[in-house]
């Protein structure tokens, strides 16, 4: 395993919760955890093992999972107190080549790091502790690569588009974005006028102002506009395919995020598709 500090890397001492069992830091989360990580498996699964090359097709010899915000690999659930896998390890025993996990957060990157030590595939991983900015440009991805990138930030702001701009000059790759709804978009609405700078979540988040022509919509009408000018702005990327996504709701059934998926070719969103209706035969084992 190959552990890779960047100067963006954020050494805060962790103050959050640790877990019971090893001690390391877990992130505090909401039992929505579970779907997101459901369909994140299903999706992986898909991808990982039908793009595999065989006697019978040539495949991707490089199949590589890149994730962008990682978190510390466990997960405390706050309703019930137990304790789940947090995304890397919910993808690891898949049959991908590479693992690239990124995370600003030291702590996390350390806990993540010993989480997946003893792991099999352990030697196919690296881990990059920094700003997930600086580790996309710094990362070397070799050509001839199918790369499945999952986007998981707490916020819109960590995500500006033209670091889905960077990854699609780097790689072929599908995307799965966790589109903030209510923290990201709806709850901040008062903020945005059409003053904002150009530094807003909202005009960083999209790569431009065209959002500021939404103003004076109610909420609902103006979340739903916006996705579809950040599908469109995807699709000038060359993600054209994007369609199928996910809503996620906390406990009281109040939407919380979209699970947006996004890729440049047909064969993707039917991967997608199938994960979403857990519908392909070889699925429905590990989650
Ligand atoms: C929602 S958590 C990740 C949860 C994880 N994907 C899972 O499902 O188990 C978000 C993580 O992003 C990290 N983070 C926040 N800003 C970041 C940035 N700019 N670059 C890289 N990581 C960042 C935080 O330290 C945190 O661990």
């Amino acid at each position: 395993m190959k552990f890779i500090p960047l100067q963006s890397a954020d050494a805060t001492p962790w103050t959050d919760a640790v877990s019971s069992k090893d001690g390391l830091p877990v992130r505090e989360s909401g039992s929505w955890i579970y779907e997101k990580h459901r369909n994140l498996v299903y999706f992986s699964t898909i991808f990982a093992t039908s793009m595999k090359p065989t006697a019978y097709k040539p495949g991707w010899p490089h199949r590589i999972y890149l994730e962008l915000f990682s978190g510390p690999g466990k997960c405390l659930v706050r309703e019930t107190g137990q304790e789940e896998d947090g995304s890397p390890l919910k993808v690891i025993d898949h049959e991908f080549t590479r693992f690239i996990f990124i995370d600003m957060n030291t702590a996390a990157a350390r806990a993540l790091e010993q989480r997946l030590a003893s792991h099999p595939n352990a030697d196919k991983v690296e881990i990059w502790n920094g700003d997930c900015a600086e580790a996309i440009q710094r990362l070397t991805i070799e050509r001839g690569a199918l790369t499945f990138a999952f986007i998981d930030p707490t916020g819109i702001s960590q995500v500006p588009f033209h670091l889905i701009q960077t990854l699609r000059r780097k790689t072929r790759c599908d995307l799965l974005i966790n589109f903030q709804h209510a923290m990201g978009i709806k709850r901040n609405m008062h903020q945005y006028t059409p003053d904002s700078d150009s530094d807003c979540a909202l005009t960083q988040f999209l790569g431009n102002e065209s959002w500021k022509a939404l103003l004076g919509r109610a909420p609902k009408e103006f979340f739903l506009e916006y996705l579809a000018l950040y599908r469109a702005r995807l699709a000038e990327t060359g993600f054209v395919h994007s369609n199928n996504q996910v809503m996620i709701n906390m406990n009281n059934r109040t939407p919380l995020y979209l699970l947006l998926f996004a890729s440049g070719h047909p064969r993707g969103q039917e991967f997608w598709d199938k994960a979403v209706s857990g519908s392909d035969p070889q699925l429905g084992l590990g989650i």
